[in-house]
């Protein structure tokens, strides 16, 4: 057996020992054990397929297979003997089913390379994965259509901003579907990169494909693929399809980086709009009156964490030769890590939203202010004839009148809205209300009560369905 960083792994082409430090930096068992399901998978497919060809007996595939359950069963119990000699995930569990089933066991790699097994384990570990994070997706989606839902009777509604400067007032349930709609785009892309990395690259053998009369259609209908890729070269070279990933998940991140970053504002002594629940804030270790909104910081700080992740491995697949380069080994720590990161992201957002409390007076205060309804008036003198522009300008005219004074809108009176122009009557003051602005907004997509309810209801419907 090989011993500690020993060369003798690959037979009697190396007449010096590794150098311990290179053993080391070439060891990607730490990360690649994830893999061990897959690679399980990916090799029973592959010993199927060759009896069913004739390249094995079908009593050594017997054997093989039976040798891969006892790995398997070794592994769930936490039993099996993981060595970092043995480099990585692949060759770990191969030398294992050597030493289990003996000499047979090295009949597995017949036409196989690990260039093409590691490329296949992949691609069936994300094929889960990502499963797994759509349906965080689905669960948070729930969530945010469910607290649009709580809002809408009576409305909450609060500011709108462009330029974090009020603009127009909106309802809170109109801020919770437009973060309902980004997170539904993100599934879609998540779906998309499930859909193009559909195919097997197994039997590309090490780039060239084999010399043996494998069966390559075979083993991606056994391990679930759409397709054999139809390239060998392309099929152990291309990354693609973990940058795609990487990217959708990505964009997934700054979606709830955005939303953490509104918690931590609208949570702030200075909006005063939420108040976070205790059991996802901290308090500080040196000023009482403080409570942090940790959690929707870290949210916000991990979208760096995953575009570092995407930019490594865009960084490292560019430029690289055909076909397989040990750069490769790189995809997987960066790709563990954002997925990790996105998922327990996401988990916390759907945890968390239920549990903030809202402050509508507050809300409905500053939606009023800041002169936020001055559009409804503009509106208001175009409906009645007043070209926008002038509108827009009579209505400017207004606001530095009433600033100047320190007064805000609702202190007009009809007489004063007259003196700027004989248009205004007086169902002009009925305008100046949050509600009245809210409710006049009845456009498609627009953040009138019956436009958000009519969404919202179809959104129900939307995550009955199965997303894929
Ligand atoms: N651990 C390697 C990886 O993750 C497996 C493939 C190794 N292939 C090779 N030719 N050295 O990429």
């Amino acid at each position: 057996m090989a011993e500690k960083g020993s060369n003798k792994l690959w037979g009697g082409r190396f007449a010096e020992e590794t150098n311990e430090l290179a053993a080391a930096f070439n060891n990607s068992l730490p990360f690649d054990r994830r893999l061990w399901r897959e690679d399980l998978d990916g090799s029973r497919a592959h010993a199927r397929m060759l009896a069913k060809q004739g390249i094995l007996t079908e009593e050594e595939a017997r054997v093989i297979l039976e040798g891969l359950d006892r790995i398997e069963a070794e592994i769930e119990a936490d039993t099996f003997p993981w060595r970092d000699e043995y480099e990585d995930v692949h060759m770990n569990v191969e030398a294992r089913l050597t030493e289990l089933v003996g000499e047979v066991g090295g009949k597995l790699h017949t036409a196989r390379s690990r260039n093409d097994q590691v490329a296949t384990d992949l691609r069936l570990w994300l094929r889960r994965a990502l499963a797994a994070v759509v349906e965080a997706q689905q669960e948070l989606a729930r969530v945010l259509v469910a607290e649009a839902e709580r809002h809408l009777e009576p409305p909450l509604i609060l500011p709108g901003y462009t330029h974090l400067q009020r603009a127009q007032p909106v309802l809170l349930s109109h801020w919770f579907m437009a973060y309902y709609e980004m997170l539904s785009r993100d599934t879609t892309r998540v779906l998309d990169a499930l859909f193009r990395l559909d195919e097997s690259p197994l039997g590309a053998a090490a780039l060239a494909g084999t010399s043996f009369p494998i069966d390559r259609h075979y083993t991606a209908e056994q391990l679930g693929f759409l397709e054999p890729m139809r390239n060998s070269l392309d099929a152990v070279a291309s990354r693609d399809f973990v940058l795609e990933a990487l990217s959708a998940i990505t964009i997934g991140q700054l979606t709830l980086s955005r939303l953490a970053e509104e918690l931590v504002l609208y949570s702030s002594f200075e909006f005063g709009f939420v108040t976070l629940p205790d059991a996802f804030a901290t308090g500080s270790s040196i000023m009482p009156q403080k409570k942090n909104p940790d959690i929707p910081e870290l949210i916000r700080a991990k979208a760096g964490r995953t575009i570092g992740d995407l930019v490594t491995l865009l960084t490292v697949v560019k430029g690289l030769p055909l076909a397989y380069n040990k750069d490769l080994q790189e995809d997987k720590e960066p790709l563990f890590d954002a997925l990790d990161t996105y998922t327990s992201s996401l988990r916390l957002m759907g945890a968390l939203l239920p549990g903030l409390t809202w402050h509508p007076e507050t809300t409905k205060k500053a939606a009023a202010g800041g002169f936020a309804l001055a559009t409804d008036l503009a509106d208001y003198l175009a409906r009645k004839g007043m070209p926008f522009r002038q509108a827009h300008s009579v209505v400017g005219r207004i606001v530095r009148k009433l600033q100047e004074e320190g007064r805000d809108l609702d202190d007009l009176s009809l007489d004063e809205l007259r003196s700027f122009s004989d248009l205004f009557d007086e169902d002009a003051l009925t305008l100046l209300s949050v509600e009245g602005s809210v409710a006049s907004r009845n456009v498609y997509g627009g953040t009138a009560p019956e436009q958000v309810r009519a969404r919202i209801a179809e959104a129900k419907r939307e995550l009955e369905e199965d997303p894929s």
